[in-house]
């Protein structure tokens, strides 16, 4: 198959590892990339939102399947463009993409949907906002309603900094004032072709920059998978899949569906277990696969990813079978450049990656990279990942800090915790 996979991030990486590692011959390019992603499949500098290049690129390229990576490009409509040029896409419209987009739609449709949720008020005035802070009561949950680069959520304790945090975001339209969940967060990732859903493995997102959960949030500093804990509330993994799949990935699919926005691509659901680990309530969808989680569930999948994607892009997804996953253990650490994820700084020298990725189990995925000259240099915040697989968490652990230490970025910024809890 020939697939364009738009996007320049360790996900995407993620993606185009596990479409080469099904050996199947698939002749693949992505756009724009980055340097490691340019080590394994040719890579074309475009702006993956700039609808009009990446048609373009799709037609010069006669790609039979398309994949969209991250969510601005989906935000922006691409996806439709693709679509109305005859593209199989893997990636919704820009309407069903307002899933993610909107926080403000999400909440209407798992309204509509009666899918588990935080209570929540909309508000669009800082005396709304005020009344909305004092119903709900701290800890303090304030959404911007539209994408904020992983910005736009700030929980706090601090009465004035959620005022203050609202009124940064209220000039771009209304906000959204939620009740604080208290638990254990879960990342399940599900394909849909707009009608049939089919779930992968639940992950596990560190948000916050240091070690315990403490310091700012990010895009994401590691993640591991499965998650063996789910068994003490759910019985086993696949009971609790089976609950998020009929009380919210299926109902949110159906509601899209019959709203006209059929949701074609893949639907990250967001989760936070409260009662002490026994209730599921959603806190966001995405409309796109997760990072980093991508990059340690993509591993353990069996089942060709290649025939999964172009099936959902196809409305084909109740011709494959349900997939599968390794019982491995999956790790993955992100290493930061100095600085994030306030102000990295950028541009400096990255070595050791090739010792890394020879530790047995691991491999190196790049996030942000640039090679000048044979010299490897990092060009953002989050600037590579370390994944690794083994029996059990001790082992992967052990091979992704093994690895990490091999490599040299002046500054650079890792938790030393992913993964803790479960390895023993
Ligand atoms: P989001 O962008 O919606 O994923 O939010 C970013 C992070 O904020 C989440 O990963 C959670 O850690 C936290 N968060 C969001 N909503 C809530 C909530 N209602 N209660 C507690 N934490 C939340
Ligand atoms: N890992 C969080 C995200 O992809 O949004």
């Amino acid at each position: 198959m020939k697939i364009l996979v738009l996007g320049s991030g360790a996900r995407e990486h993620a993606i185009i590892l596990s479409l080469l590692g099904e050996n199947a011959g698939h002749s693949i390019v992505a756009a724009p990339g980055n340097a490691g992603i340019a080590g394994d499949v040719p890579v074309v500098a475009l702006n993956a939102t700039d609808s009009a290049a990446v048609v373009a690129l799709a037609q010069a390229e006669a790609v039979d399947l398309v994949i969209i990576g991250p969510e601005a490009p989906l935000v922006a409509g691409v996806g439709d463009a693709l679509r109305r040029a005859g593209f199989a896409v893997f990636g919704p419209d820009r309407a069903a993409a307002a899933i993610e987009g909107s926080k403000n739609f999400a909440k209407r449709i798992m309204s509509e949907a009666n899918v588990p949720t935080g209570r929540a008020h909309r508000a669009g005035t800082l005396e709304e906002v005020a009344a909305a802070l004092d119903d709900l009561g701290a800890p303090y949950v304030v959404k911007a309603d539209g994408l904020a680069a992983g910005k736009g959520v700030l929980v706090t304790s601090d009465r004035a900094a959620a005022l203050a945090h609202a009124q940064e975001y209220l000039g771009d339209g209304s906000i959204l004032i939620e009740e604080f969940l208290d638990g254990q967060e879960v990342s399940l990732f599900f394909l849909s072709d707009g009608r049939t859903v089919l779930p992968l493995s639940p992950a596990q997102d560190f948000k916050r920059l240091l070690d315990a959960d403490a310091g700012p949030n990010t895009g994401g500093m590691g993640a591991y998978s499965p998650l063996p804990w789910l068994d003490e509330h759910f019985g086993s993994e696949r009971a609790f899949i089976d609950e998020v799949l009929h009380t919210v990935a299926e109902p949110v699919v159906r509601q899209l569906a019959a709203e006209g926005t059929p949701f074609v691509g893949l639907l990250y659901a967001g989760l936070i277990l409260v009662d002490g680990g026994a209730t599921i309530k959603v806190i966001e969808f995405n409309a796109r696969f997760g990072d980093p989680e991508t990059q340690i569930v993509l591993p353990r999948l069996l089942t060709p990813l290649s025939g999964l994607l172009l099936a959902a892009a196809t409305g084909e997804l109740h011709t494959q079978p349900r997939p599968e996953f390794s019982p491995l253990s999956a790790v993955t650490v992100v290493l930061a450049s100095e600085g994030y994820p306030e102000a990295p700084i950028t541009g400096r020298e990255l070595h050791g990656l090739e010792a890394a990725g020879a530790v047995p189990g691991v491999h190196v995925t790049h996030a942000a990279t640039a090679l000048q000259e044979g010299t490897l240099f990092a060009t953002g915040g989050r600037v590579l990942n370390v994944v690794s697989l083994g029996e059990g968490f001790a082992q992967a652990r052990a091979g992704a800090y093994h690895a990490l230490g091999l490599i040299e970025l002046e500054g650079g910024q890792y938790r030393t915790d992913i993964a803790a809890k479960v390895a023993n």
